[in-house]
């Protein structure tokens, strides 16, 4: 493996978050598997393990400032102990919530946990990491095919997705004489846990949206997983600022 470079995750305990992680150990980053409880980080370490390359977990709830002050210190201890000499120079924001509920029923909880780990999350971990980027450095932020067309009872997920791809765009600028590039990746429906689940186990559902694609069904973690590898490799290193949809073509 000739790659030393660490990448970061956050979210890695499953779906896009897991399959990032998996993906970006394979094109051989050392990865920081970050997930919200400790125990939800071993089995994508391990995997990433027995495959051959090098993670380690780091605890990580983005809803919270304290925990994420917490994680950029045990973070930054554990790559002088462990990885010394390695630079962290990819960072993927990619935990995420999604409360659906129709106008009549958002509570007020369920705003403010939307915009804490969707919005707030991302932008003060950037802000904790900024500083340990090494120049040159890729990051990705999640968005959803959800902030360009629209879905019933989608109203507060699609504006904390929009939130997300301007303060992106406007890091991306902040960011630049760095050599930093910051884009966004918006997935459409992906089948994982996400939503209860429903774009993977709702049949109807798989193939209504389906439907609504050019490609003809569901996405598949690892197709969001491998377009997150390719923006940030070298291929791509002119792209920055920008917003790429990754969902097989829905609502062209
Ligand atoms: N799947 C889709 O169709 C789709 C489409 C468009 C965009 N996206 C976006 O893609 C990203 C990943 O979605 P997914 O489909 O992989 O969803 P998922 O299967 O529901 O996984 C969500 C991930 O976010 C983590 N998370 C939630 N709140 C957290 C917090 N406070 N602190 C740390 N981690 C937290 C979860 O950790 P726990 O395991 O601890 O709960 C889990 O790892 C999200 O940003 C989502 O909005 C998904």
């Amino acid at each position: 493996m000739e790659n030393r470079e660490i990448a970061v995750v956050t979210g890695a305990s499953r779906g896009l978050g897991r399959a990032a992680a998996l993906a970006l150990a394979e094109s051989g980053y050392r990865v920081i598997v970050a997930t919200r409880s400790a125990e939800s980080a071993e089995e994508v370490v391990r995997r990433i393990e027995e495959a051959g390359g090098e993670a380690l977990p780091l605890r990580l709830d983005i809803a919270d400032p304290q925990s994420i002050n917490d994680a950029t210190a045990t973070l930054l201890a554990a790559i002088a102990a462990t990885w010394a000499g390695s630079r962290i120079t990819v960072l993927v924001n990619n935990a995420g919530v999604g409360h659906f509920a129709p106008l009549g029923e958002v509570s007020v909880a369920d705003f403010d946990d939307t915009f804490a780990v969707n919005v707030r999350g991302p932008f003060l971990l950037i802000q904790a990491l900024a500083p340990q980027l090494a120049d040159g450095s890729r990051v990705v932020n999640l968005s959803s095919s959800l902030s360009r067309h629209v879905s019933p009872a989608t109203a507060v997920y699609a504006a904390s997705k929009a939130a997300i791809e301007a303060l992106s765009r406007s890091l991306a600028l902040e960011l630049g004489r760095r050599g930093i590039r910051i884009n966004t990746v918006a997935p459409g429906p992906t089948a994982t846990d996400f939503n209860g689940g429903a774009m993977r186990d709702n049949a109807e559902l798989r193939l209504g949206l389906g439907q609504q694609t050019a490609l003809g069904r569901v996405g598949e973690p690892a197709e969001i997983a491998d377009a997150i590898v390719a923006l940030v490799s070298p291929g791509l290193r002119w792209v920055t600022g920008e917003r790429i949809e990754v969902s097989g073509g829905v609502l062209l």
